[in-house]
């Protein structure tokens, strides 16, 4: 069985890029890089084929987590057919996602903080506004390691 995990944001630069990177990496780490399938887009246009954000890179980088060859890309009507999971960023991009691919969208799209609840906040604080990149990568991480879980349990994969 294999399962596939779409992350979404605004721009496609900042958090859902770190998000991609963050749990490919814990992916790869498992070995379960061949059946989990994980990809990134933004529901804006602005940004379609730029490198993640310098921000994101940093974090990446200080952490030693490839993010090679990704570049923004746009939502896509197809994506809800594409992927089982759809995890949104903040709740403005839920909605947005929710509009943009309609009811006949297979997928699920979730919250990515509805993964973390004990948090009490709902979104992913944006930092192309806040600049505030450290706490979203504390976020993302916490949240992935989690996302694993899931996505691991609805595999039947054992650990
Ligand atoms: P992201 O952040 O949604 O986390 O990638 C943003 C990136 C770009 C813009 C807004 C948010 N922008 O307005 O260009």
């Amino acid at each position: 069985m294999s399962y596939s995990v779409l992350f979404v944001c605004l721009g496609n630069i900042c958090r859902s890029p770190m998000a991609e990177a963050v749990f490919r990496h814990i992916v790869v780490e498992q070995g379960l890089e061949a059946v989990i399938k994980i990809d990134s887009a933004g529901t804006g246009d602005w940004h379609i084929g730029h490198p993640p954000h310098e921000g994101t890179r940093k974090l990446l980088d200080r952490y030693s987590i490839s993010y090679e060859g990704m570049n923004a890309r746009q939502l896509a009507v197809q994506d809800g057919g594409n992927f089982d999971l759809i995890v949104a960023m903040d709740t403005k991009n839920e909605r947005d996602i929710r509009e943009k691919l309609g009811v006949s969208s297979r997928a699920q799209v979730i919250r990515f903080l509805s993964l973390l609840p004990e948090k009490g906040i709902d979104d992913v604080p944006d930092p192309y506004y806040t600049g505030n990149f450290g706490e979203v990568y504390e976020l993302v991480k916490e949240g992935c390691e989690k996302l694993l879980e899931l996505v691991k349990g609805r595999m039947n994969i054992e650990r």
